[in-house]
């Protein structure tokens, strides 16, 4: 059943290459502006030639202040950026990939000492890995504003030529703050009940579709999450078919929010070290409490199995409940993982994100029989470079090329608010 696996599949009159997708993974190539730089036209066609069923695009912000705390991000907030995604788009068209842009805002996961505005959220309550501000409870006027924001830009998308969109709605980002009772603590129409937590994006469907007619709008969801009164399988079953009444044109499955630490890409080693050199949390400790605090977090980080295939099982689940297209991401590594999902009707598509970054020629290897597992370690040392420069894989190392590409990257470009 590999062939299955390699041959073209229909998604909402989008033909995808295979059932092999590059899920979202932030780049870090935006320009000051939030436009994409020419590297990252180069690495989309890198995947498209490597034989990605579809690319999705690395979040892309809707509105100012939902950009995110890492390194370049890329935005979608005017119109002046459509000539630049229209290159881009062109660029992977040109060797038959289809390309999702993914559509975000970061609520209150991210920090305004980069984005230089204040955090946003349903609720005001602090996210204990940021940690460092409460974030402005939304007024329902700025609800209609970021749902407005996103309806522009599922506008700006098509008009780049994308092949369709993805909200992201999962990891702890703002759309997935409302859906989640933990950080959604509202009691007005945006809050409390599933129906008021969901909303936010029914009305982003509603308003889009009546815009743009049946252009596909995909979404990215989490199964679970590590918090206490946090988002739970049964509810996403809820909210999945939720989606479908809204004609969402495929679903992805993912989990964990930013407060979980590694839970949304698991973590197969301890990457303390990593976490010392990258994350600003670690900057300005004064050395004297550097080893007390590496010894907590070693503790903190250490890897929770099964650190493979870990939402399948929320996936299949899911996919049992509804008849739209289910997509499955998080720790899936090898061919016969992926054969196992799609001839076993656990999930309809498989989407990666960590493996491509080293190996973009991934599915041609797989396809070709020259490969069967990602060379991959799922160090996670790429999760947290992007805090200061553009994505790499850094292969669970910390060289001293790569304190140069820290002292290179130190100069941010997000400045601009718009
Ligand atoms: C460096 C990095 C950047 C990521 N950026 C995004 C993103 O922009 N949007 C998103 O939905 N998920 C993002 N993710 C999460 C991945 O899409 C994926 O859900 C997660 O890494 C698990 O899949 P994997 O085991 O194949 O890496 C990112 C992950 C990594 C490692």
């Amino acid at each position: 059943m590999v062939s299955d696996i390699f041959q073209a599949y229909h998604l909402a009159g989008v033909k995808l290459k295979n059932r092999i997708l590059r899920s979202a993974t932030h780049e870090g190539l935006g320009d000051e502006k939030g436009f994409p730089l020419p590297q990252l036209a180069k690495k989309y066609v890198s995947l498209a030639k490597g034989g990605v069923g579809a690319i999705i695009t690395g979040e892309m912000i809707v509105q100012g202040n939902g950009g995110s705390s890492y390194y370049g991000d890329l935005k979608i907030d005017r119109d002046e950026s459509i000539e630049s995604y229209r290159k881009l788009v062109d660029a992977v068209h040109a060797y038959q990939t289809p390309i999702f842009a993914q559509l975000t805002h970061c609520g209150r996961q991210t920090r305004s000492k980069v984005t230089g505005q204040k955090p946003v959220a349903p609720s005001a309550i602090r996210d204990k890995h940021y940690n460092e501000e409460i974030p402005k409870e939304l007024s329902e006027a700025e609800i209609e504003e970021i749902i407005g924001n996103f309806v522009a830009a599922i506008i700006r998308a098509r008009a780049a030529g994308f092949d369709g969109v993805q909200l992201h709605a999962a990891h702890g980002y703002l759309l997935s703050q409302f859906l989640s009772p933990y950080m959604n603590r509202r009691v007005d129409k945006w809050g409390g009940s599933l129906e008021n937590r969901f909303r936010i994006i029914q009305e982003i469907f509603g308003r889009a579709t009546a815009m743009v007619g049946d252009y596909p709008i995909i979404i990215k969801i989490n199964a679970y999450d590590g918090r206490k009164n946090g988002m739970r399988l049964e509810e996403a079953v809820k909210i999945a078919r939720m989606l479908q009444n809204c004609g969402c044109a495929a679903i992805e499955i993912s989990c964990g929010i930013r407060e979980d630490n590694f839970l949304t890409m698991k973590n197969a080693s301890n990457p303390v070290e990593a976490v010392f050199h990258y994350s600003f949390k670690c900057q300005n400790i004064p050395i004297f409490l550097k080893p007390i605090l590496k010894r907590s977090l070693q503790k903190r980080f250490a890897p929770t199995p099964p650190v493979r295939l870990y939402n399948v099982s929320a996936a299949q689940t899911i996919k049992a409940a509804v008849s739209v297209p289910v997509i499955v991401v998080g720790g899936i590594r090898a061919l016969g993982e992926i054969e196992d999902i799609i001839t076993n009707h656990k999930a309809d598509l498989v989407s990666l994100s960590r493996p491509f970054i080293l190996e973009p020629t991934l599915v041609k290897k797989f396809k070709n029989g020259t490969q069967t597992e990602a060379k991959c370690i799922s160090c996670c040392h790429c999760a947290l470079g992007i805090e200061e420069g553009p994505l790499r894989c850094y292969f669970g190392r910390l060289s001293s090329d790569q304190q140069a590409v820290r002292s290179q990257t130190t100069q941010r470009p997000l400045t601009t608010t718009h």
